[in-house]
């Protein structure tokens, strides 16, 4: 989908979360016995010793991209917007004056196009101190990406270069209210006439209450002329990795355990111009090098999440790289389909992948050892472009092969990933297909439950790279979440053809949801993880995804069921109101444990009999993981992290016979341990 949030007219879901106070169901003390089935209740048959499909160990994955300042003013460590003074203000994209920065006192700031610090960063902020003292300083503010959070007893580091005409004194980096004071403040000396890297590091009081209502102020007390380039603010990054990564984001993704991460995109994989593609060689080495480019999201980038960071977050969480190369068409429809016209983007993705998993002897893998990691990363996926079914021109068969065969003719053990239908690539047989599943409203979901059940089993397999309900704005509801977790369970009843899956968009900064465009913190509504300068939590979306990456089986148990419920959606459509998947997890000398997953939209609590055949001996106890919400439309906030969220029970009267009562609206996991 192409810029849904492009402008307020444009937004189809626009409806306010509601903000009733309302608490999590109280579950109930017993949700099992070995009770007899009441008359019409659903019956749910499980045929333990009966394996219907094997399912891929890397099912679940991250899918990633520069959309809702998911990287800057997100993920990405910097605190300071802007800080090499190229960002454009939206669409205006004229970068006359230094966006995001403003004068303290008696100072004046313009940007200079004429003195570059370096030919990426190809022009600096002027600063005039026309009259300053210790007592009244003056120079500029910056106010982060919309606050800088602030924690106690807790070092920043500041970093920027700079030069001046003459001697224009000891520069002072603060952190500072927004209302004024200073809460921390340090002092660098030493401008001289060539530019030159100054770093401070500033540490906040042990007294400090956490706050997001902070600036960054860089001043001079005395008059004079200075240049400023790449001012920049870092707190603690994840595992503490320089230029690295901002922590309890980091933690809140580790939590779902992924297995691979799809980036650079979506969209800015393309960009909405050639120029503007993700243009991976201009986002190596250090950040101060790296000239930025504008996001077909409608914000700049700094690309200080570069190729590099992108494959240290992978390390990092335990993640393969599935990368996504850019093929020739950009979001403008701008396409190349000949040979001869692609030869310097085949060449472009192959060196790519030469950077990710080259040994140190090739020229790539070269560089990356310079760059910090000799190790090749392990990859296994390559997906050629995004979405190439928006160009109509059906160049897609022609660039697709054209990759294709250059890709597999270096990298054999590669498998190639097509972005369209198999049949509209007829020149060249994908090794997989993406397949894209944004749901607008949770009936809209329950219409692809059944999506890969007919699929023939010899067409190529399936990566659904991008998925999610939209219901609840502007992060998923608990609506949303059953339905997510009810296409999740028809994923895995078709593990022998979904191999991998990834909901999107993964982040959003919730800071501005309203507004012009240009001023949102969120161009896309529904993602798994909200934050601002200093909170962040997962949805219930995201819950719905731990819950099933937790308890991912290795094999898919034979299932059926009588007697289902209905549930009618506002439209007055009729769907099924209990969905689920019954699984196997194997263990290491042990028999295993039979996962059954299950989604209610019934609105009140139902009794379901279950029947397990094939197996001889259960433990008598099994461990519930569930997360219900009374009111579907509820959801997770900023000030409620974990209003929704699972919890965990032991469930009594486990046999071969046993009534299971899912509670109204629910999400749950029961492991029985088979003995
Ligand atoms: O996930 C948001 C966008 O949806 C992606 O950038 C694009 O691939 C899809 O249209």
């Amino acid at each position: 989908m192409r810029r849904l949030f492009e402008c307020p007219t444009k937004m189809k879901n626009l409806k306010l979360l509601s903000l009733c106070a309302l608490s999590v169901a109280l579950l109930a003390p017993s949700w099992a016995a070995p009770a007899a089935k009441a008359a019409g209740a659903p019956e749910l048959s499980i045929a333990a010793d009966r394996v219907k499909a094997r399912i891929n160990p890397h099912l679940y994955g991250l899918m990633t991209e520069e959309i809702n300042f998911g990287y800057e003013g997100g993920l990405y460590g910097e605190l300071i917007r802007n800080r090499s003074f190229k960002a454009e203000a939206g669409y205006a994209y004229q970068a006359e004056e230094p966006v995001y920065w403003s004068t303290v006192g008696a100072a004046e700031m313009a940007l200079d196009k004429k003195t570059k610090l370096n030919d990426a960063l190809d022009l600096s902020l002027a600063l005039t101190i026309k009259s300053a003292s210790p007592a009244q300083p003056a120079g500029i503010r910056n106010p982060g990406y919309w606050g800088i959070g602030l924690k106690p007893g807790t070092t920043y580091t500041v970093s920027f270069y700079a030069k001046a005409e003459g001697d224009v004194g000891p520069l002072v980096a603060a952190l500072v209210k927004a209302g004024g004071a200073t809460i921390v403040v340090g002092q660098i000396d030493g401008i001289g006439k060539d530019w030159k890297k100054f770093e401070l590091s500033l540490r906040t009081g042990s007294g400090l209450q956490p706050s997001k209502d902070n600036v960054f102020t860089l001043t001079a007390t005395r008059p004079g002329k200075l240049w400023l380039q790449q001012v920049s603010l870092f707190g603690p990054t994840f595992k503490n990795r320089p230029n690295g990564l901002r922590p309890d984001l980091m933690e809140l993704m580790a939590g779902m355990k992924p297995k691979f991460l799809r980036f650079p995109g979506g969209n800015y994989v393309e960009g909405d111009t050639f120029a503007q593609r993700f243009e991976w060689k201009k986002t190596l080495g250090d950040p101060a090098q790296r000239p930025g480019h504008r996001s077909p999201w409608n914000y700049w980038s700094s690309d200080g999440m570069g190729m590099l960071e992108f494959l240290l977050w992978c390390e990092d969480l335990g993640m393969e790289p599935l990368l996504d190369v850019f093929a020739g068409y950009a979001l403008n429809g701008e396409r190349l389909s000949t040979a001869e016209d692609l030869a310097p983007y085949v060449q472009e993705a192959l060196d790519q992948i030469e950077y990710i998993i080259g040994s140190p002897d090739t020229k790539w893998g070269a560089q990356r050892a310079k760059d910090g990691h000799p190790k090749p990363f392990a990859m296994r996926y390559v997906e050629i472009g995004n979405e190439d079914f928006f160009d109509k021109s059906g160049s897609y068969d022609q660039r697709f092969a054209i990759f294709y065969k250059a890709i597999k003719a270096k990298y054999p053990q590669l498998q190639l990933i097509s972005t369209v239908a198999t049949d509209a690539t007829p020149s060249q047989r994908p090794d997989m297909v993406d397949d894209h599943t944004y749901a607008w409203g949770e009936a809209r979901m329950y219409e692809h439950l059944n999506d890969y059940d007919q699929r023939p089993r010899t067409a190529p397999r399936v990566f659904v790279g991008e998925w999610a309900t939209h219901s609840g704005w502007p992060m998923p509801n608990m609506k949303a979440a059953i339905a997510d977790a009810a296409y999740l369970a028809s994923l895995e009843r078709n593990a022998d053809v979904v191999l991998m899956a990834a909901y999107a968009p993964l982040l959003a900064n919730l800071s501005q949801v309203m507004g012009h465009s240009r001023d949102r913190s969120m161009q896309w509504a529904t993602n798994l993880i909200g934050y601002d300068a200093l909170k962040s939590y997962g949805t219930p979306s995201y819950y719905v995804q731990k819950m099933f990456s937790e308890h991912l089986g290795d094999v898919v148990l034979e299932s059926s069921a009588r007697d289902i419920p209905n549930w009618t959606s506002d439209d007055g459509k009729s769907f099924p109101a209990l969905h689920w998947v019954v699984t196997r997890k194997s263990e290491t000398g042990k028999p295993g444990r039979i996962q059954i997953k299950f989604a209610s939209r019934a609105a009140a609590d139902q009794p379901v009999r279950v029947k397990l055949s094939g197996v001889k001996k259960l433990a008598p106890t099994a461990v519930l993981t569930v997360m219900t919400s009374p009111d579907p439309e509820a959801g997770n906030s900023l000030d409620e992290p974990t209003r929704i969220a699972p919890r965990t029970q032991t469930v009594k009267g486990i046999a071969s016979e046993f009534t299971l009562t899912l509670p109204a609206y629910s999400v749950g996991v029961l492991e029985i341990e088979v003995r």
